[in-house]
């Protein structure tokens, strides 16, 4: 049978086994265009309706479940119900929520992120890392005095920073210029005419693509040598360690951003960085930059940000879920490598993404020529197996994965493509 023919048939059976969720995505489509309101749900042909969370495991309206490898595409990490959250929000909700005044919450969440991150001497908050970004780069165009913002082809920064070359992003109307991921050389571009370079130090939904510490060297040195700012999106990456991607790689950029899980799973974002830079908002210091944000301090996000850091996200669990991430992707390279199918994998500690292209794959132009049926069919044969990824092959584990799951999902996933290749 052609990979075309098992994906529809992947999907029909999909189909009749979620008769719920498909009446609740035709409701919602007649409100919301396509049934959503976060493009990246969209499920071919429809996507399972979440009834109900908790630890590593989502329960649909139809009664499947499912073990959670997506971990809400990186902001899930700490699992469905970690208690020292659940306990900080349900504390910050018996004293109201939406104060219109600076709090206490506020003063914790962000001592506890200046003491971890090389970079972050200073912070500030915002709702999303989409936002974060925006300020970040408007923040370096304010203490350059200059336009040009270098990014790298394919990276993801936000809904509003997307260099990839499918659909139609609405872009901000910054001077963008694009080099190549791990093109150390392409730096030299890089000159006194460049307000910020903006990079992730793996790109994450580009596919899980690791940079070389060359490459951020080389980012580094240049913008160092003609006066550029340095920011590194650390929006996903920041789990790699209590420090961050930076502290393993020993790059430290000027401007960091962060969002995701850093606030137990609330609407996040932040971005900060070395304290000249920052007092462009200190009006005191003479700052002129304003920063709004109705919800930048929102007491719920302040208080599970301010638990999540403190109670949980130690260097013990973090380190222990990048050791385990590793371990999985070698189990689930091993098989890509003697499988017939051209798959592979890449990522860095407990982010991966399962690749439907023959490694190596060290850009996102190494992407070009994916098999997006395979890809398609993958998604569907480990969802029938119990196993929730994201339909492009992006797998974020959570803290309440256990050794057990991953034992699971490397079987799952051997017999999946097992299953494909002898069809
Ligand atoms: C690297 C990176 N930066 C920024 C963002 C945007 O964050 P948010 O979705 O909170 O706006 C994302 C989201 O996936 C991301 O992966």
């Amino acid at each position: 049978m052609s990979i075309t023919a098992l994906v529809t048939a992947a999907e029909q059976r999909y189909a009749l086994r979620r008769p719920r969720s498909r009446e609740l995505f035709e409701r919602a489509s007649t409100v919301m265009p396509g049934g959503s309101t976060r493009s990246v749900l969209d499920v071919r042909p429809f996507p399972f309706r979440v009834a109900s969370a908790s630890g590593a495991r989502l329960i649909d309206v139809d009664g499947h479940e499912y073990t959670d490898l997506l971990g809400d595409y990186s902001a899930g990490l700490l699992g469905h119900d970690p208690g020292p959250v659940e306990a900080a929000v349900t504390d910050a909700l018996t004293r109201g929520w939406s104060y219109g005044g600076v709090h206490t919450d506020e003063i914790r969440f962000a001592e506890a992120l200046v003491e971890r991150f090389p970079s972050i001497e200073q912070v500030r908050f915002t709702n999303s890392g989409t936002e974060a970004n925006l300020m970040a780069i408007q923040l370096a165009r304010h203490h350059t005095g200059r336009n040009r913002i270098i990014v790298c082809d394919g990276a993801y920064h936000g809904g509003l920073l997307y260099f990839g070359h499918g659909g139609e992003a609405l872009l901000a109307p910054f001077d963008f210029e694009r080099i190549d991921y791990n093109d150390a050389d392409a730096a030299v571009s890089i000159d006194t005419t460049v307000a910020a370079v903006l990079v992730e130090p793996m790109m994450g939904a580009a596919g899980c693509i690791p940079a070389a510490d060359e490459f951020l060297r080389a980012l580094r040195d240049r913008c160092d040598a003609v006066g550029a700012v340095l920011i590194f999106d650390e929006v996903m990456t920041s789990r790699m360690s209590t420090g961050g991607q930076q502290a393993r790689c020993g790059v430290v950029p000027d401007l960091t951003t962060l969002g995701k899980y850093l606030a137990g799973g609330m609407t996040f974002g932040a971005f900060g960085g070395r304290h000249d830079i920052m007092a462009a908002f200190d009006s005191a210091r003479g700052g002129t930059l304003t920063h709004g944000g109705t919800f930048n301090n929102n007491v719920v996000t302040m208080a599970a940000g301010a638990a999540a850091l403190r109670e949980l996200l130690s260097a013990s669990v973090l380190d222990a879920l990048f050791a385990r991430g590793e371990h999985l992707r070698e189990r689930i390279d091993a098989i890509c490598a003697t499988s017939p199918l051209s798959v592979s994998i890449t990522g860095l500690g407990s982010m991966m993404a399962i690749h439907t292209v023959d490694g190596p794959v060290t850009a996102p132009q190494d992407l070009v020529g994916s098999d997006a049926d395979l890809k398609q069919l993958l998604f569907h044969e480990l969802l029938e197996r119990g196993f929730y990824m994201a339909p492009r092959g992006f797998i974020a584990l959570s803290a309440a994965i256990t050794d057990n799951d991953c034992d699971r999902f490397v079987d799952a996933f051997a017999a999946s493509v097992g299953i494909i290749a002898n069809a």
